[in-house]
């Protein structure tokens, strides 16, 4: 993996913190104190500067809203997903849709599609939260990141492929709620990454994708298999 400098931790399933060399925070899917994956020593959060939401599931978002009381951190996400969270108490909204780019400080973030499903839990009411998506990260160094959220496997990562090239890419592999090994072993083939980081398995019993699974897929593939809690940044 080349980073050049830029902090990646993975906190458990979906969720990274992520430091960028001018010293912002940003974490992708802020589940963090209440993610049975998240190392007690990082439950609570010291500092944010951005969150990226890229759906509105509670193992995605469930704890968004404390997060945000908290830091006030500026707030990414498709517009339904925002409106709910501004309803919530976000003061700093910075909404976005497909195709769309936007710089935030020291990051440009691109929203691309993903394919899953975005209901947002709310009491014993499901609301409507737009849809789901993924999100490409440029940081300042010019490394890109592609953080697939929930997703099936879907032709148009071919599109992600052509316009933004990153070459590192966090897909899940769990299988069950999102695609499996085999499914991210096609992703590869879509995206040709330099690295993948699997992420949202093992978490429940039904998330049985293993990155070893992956591996033997795709032997040419460097399959980083992180440790949530532990820093890398190169
Ligand atoms: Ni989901
Ligand atoms: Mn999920």
């Amino acid at each position: 993996m080349n980073l050049k400098g830029v902090q990646l931790t993975w906190l458990g399933h979906a969720t990274f913190r992520i430091v960028t060399p001018g010293g912002q925070t940003v974490i992708i899917d802020p589940w963090v104190m209440n993610n049975p994956m998240c190392p007690a020593s990082e439950k609570k959060v010291k500092n944010v500067d951005v969150l990226l939401c890229t759906h509105g599931h509670g193992d995605h978002i469930g704890d968004a809203v404390e997060i945000i009381k908290q830091h006030n951190p500026q707030v990414v996400g498709i517009p339904e997903l925002c409106g709910w969270l501004e309803k919530k108490g976000a003061k700093k909204i910075a909404m976005m849709n497909k195709g769309g780019t936007q710089k935030i400080g020291d990051i440009k973030v691109t929203m691309v599609h993903a394919d899953h499903s975005c209901g947002i839990q709310d009491g014993d009411q499901i609301i409507y939260g737009g849809e789901a998506c993924g999100y490409v990260v440029e940081f300042e160094n010019g490394v890109k990141i592609y953080h697939a959220g929930d997703t099936n496997v879907f032709g148009d990562m071919a599109i992600i492929r052509d316009l933004y090239s990153p070459e590192i890419v966090m897909l899940p592999i769990g299988d069950h709620f999102t695609m499996g090994p085999r499914e991210a072993a096609y992703a590869c083939n879509l995206l040709k990454p330099k690295t993948v980081i699997p992420m949202h398995f093992g978490t429940f019993p039904v998330l049985t994708g293993s990155p070893g699974e992956l591996q033997k897929l795709v032997p040419a593939v460097e399959i980083v298999a992180m440790k949530p809690g532990v820093t890398v940044s190169n």
